[in-house]
């Protein structure tokens, strides 16, 4: 599975450079998303299983690129539950859309983001996704804080992304998250943080629970709670 071509050099033209500082999975590469291998390196429904998504869930798929993780969702919460499928990226937005449209998808909404501030309401979802994006806002930190805003109290934020170690495949490794530094963030961000299994070498699963009780007033825009 090639979702990432390794670059030849650090900062190389595969990857896009945000106006911030950060970087972008290029859009044009987006057939990567879809490789059928991909789905046997990582298959996505017994991750979403272990973040305990169950039916009638609100769910957030943050960077849901081509939907890979939005159509187990949709699948999983069933007719009586919602995937808010956002993104930043015209081209994946498109192709989400069409998807969608394409699949009937009657549960799955897909929503245009900015970098830093997601257009849906504060405690909107029992369980949010972030599959390969935390590494990309120039502020990862900032950006989970806005991710776990939309976390009710009891809720999950389910984390997927690569190791920071040499892989074949992978963005540069300059541009990844270690797991511990991506642990910080969740704790920092009010999460109690929890490992699951990961179903190969090259990533990581972590899973962060908000406290039933947690009464934090999260806003939007990144404001430390
Ligand atoms: C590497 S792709 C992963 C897509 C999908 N989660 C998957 O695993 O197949 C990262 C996606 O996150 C999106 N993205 C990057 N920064 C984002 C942000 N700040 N908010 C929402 N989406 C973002 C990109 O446009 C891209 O579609």
């Amino acid at each position: 599975m090639d979702t990432e071509e390794t670059p030849a050099s650090p900062g190389s033209e595969h990857r896009t450079h945000t106006h911030s500082g950060g970087h972008r999975f290029p859009a044009e590469r987006r057939h990567l998303l879809k490789d059928e291998e991909r789905q046997r390196w990582l298959p996505p429904e017994p991750i979403l299983r272990a973040a305990g998504i169950a039916p009638g869930a609100v769910a957030v798929d943050i960077g849901a690129g081509t939907g890979f993780w939005t159509l187990p969702l949709s699948q999983l919460v069933g007719p009586a539950g919602m995937v808010y499928a956002v993104d930043v990226e015209p081209i994946m937005l498109e192709e989400l859309g069409t998807l969608v449209r394409e699949k009937q998808l009657s549960n799955v909404q897909v929503v245009s983001s900015t970098e830093q501030e997601i257009p849906l309401s504060n405690a909107i979802a029992e369980v949010a996704i972030a599959g390969f994006v935390v590494h990309e806002p120039a502020d990862p930190a900032a950006f989970v804080h806005e991710i776990v805003r939309l976390l009710r109290p009891g809720g999950r934020l389910l984390v997927v992304d690569w190791h920071k170690k040499p892989s074949e495949k992978g963005p540069p490794l300059e541009h990844r998250l270690a797991q511990r530094e991506v642990e910080t963030a969740l704790s920092d961000a009010g999460l109690t943080v929890e490992r699951l299994d990961a179903p190969n070498a090259e990533v990581y699963v972590l899973l962060g629970h908000r406290a039933v009780d947690d009464a934090t007033a999260y806003t939007s825009g990144n404001a430390l709670p």
